[in-house]
């Protein structure tokens, strides 16, 4: 058996893994020999997924249609799973979205749902699916974020808000869990040219990464360090920003909202 088996195996979760980033990770680790658990809303993505990662890697995929939102998420996910044991768990969905804090077109509801996908969903499957990696010890966790995470993002608030907590808790872990032989990842991500990223058609992506050199550089950083900020060109951006006050890191973080996403105007709060 491979050592990436016995420290991982058998069985790796992906929260949102049927596409883009997420389907970058599923093939990785199903390459790799460890049969994948794959949560996913897209039934569509689900459908082509699953026979074709069966057929590719001759690995078992357990394809599950679930909103990672949804507060009853630990029961329908531990029962669907059954007593399959898994020993990678890579939480990638994230509800991201830019534009002012109070917006047009949606409330304070939708950032209770941002909170559940992107806190509460690593929380809780975290909690329950790392115990049984301590006991063993042997196992991983990465928790997708973004640089827009490493300080107050404007124009991204609550996104950047949720993705400090995933930074936090997955540097946390790796310490508490170190000694349990249980590697954590709290993975940066810049702009990655995934699927769900539909947003990016009018800019110059040439230094995106896409979503296998994103995906090859956190599998290779778990396990040895614990926390990647992924992309030669993202490392480098983020060092000169490191080195500035924090208001104008704050700053720029809310010009390239303006810049790329905003037509170059600081959006009006829609009060
Ligand atoms: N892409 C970037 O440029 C970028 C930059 C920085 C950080 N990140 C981080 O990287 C991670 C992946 O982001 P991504 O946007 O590129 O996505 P992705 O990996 O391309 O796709 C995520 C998958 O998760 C699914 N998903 C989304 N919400 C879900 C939910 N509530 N329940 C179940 N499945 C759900 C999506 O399905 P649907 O499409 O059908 O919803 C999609 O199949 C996120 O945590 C994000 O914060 C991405």
């Amino acid at each position: 058996m491979s050592e990436f088996m016995k420290q991982y195996g058998p069985w790796a979760m992906i929260a949102g893994g049927a596409q883009g980033i997420g389907e970058a990770y599923s093939r990785d680790v199903a390459a790799k020999g460890l049969n994948v658990v794959v949560l996913d809303n897209s039934q569509e993505a689900l459908d082509s997924f699953k026979p074709e990662i069966e057929a590719d890697y001759g690995v078992e995929c357990l394809a599950l249609r679930v909103d990672l939102a949804r507060s009853d998420l630990l029961e329908v996910v531990t029962e669907a799973v059954g007593d399959r044991e898994v020993g990678l768990l890579i939480y990638n969905a994230g509800l991201a979205d830019v534009g002012p804090f109070y917006k047009k077109e949606t409330g304070l509801e939708y950032e209770q749902m941002r909170i559940a996908i992107n806190i509460t969903g690593p929380l809780i499957l975290s909690y329950h699916y790392a115990k049984p990696m301590l006991a063993r010890r042997a196992g991983g966790i990465i928790l997708m974020s973004s640089g827009a995470g490493l300080q107050g993002s404007p124009y991204y608030a609550h996104y950047s808000a949720t993705k400090a907590y995933d930074i936090a808790l997955a540097e946390a872990l790796w310490g508490e869990f170190r000694p349990y032989n249980v590697d954590v990842l709290a993975c940066v991500a810049g702009m990655t040219l995934s699927t769900a990223a539909k947003g990016y058609q009018h800019l110059d992506t040439s230094t995106f990464q896409t979503t296998t050199e994103l995906v090859e550089e956190a599998m290779a950083a778990l396990g040895k360090t614990s926390t990647l900020m992924a992309g030669e060109s993202n490392r480098r951006n983020q060092e000169a920003l490191n080195a500035m006050p924090r208001e104008a890191r704050i700053e720029i973080m809310g010009k390239h909202a303006i810049d790329n996403f905003l037509g170059g105007e600081a959006p009006e709060q829609n009060l």
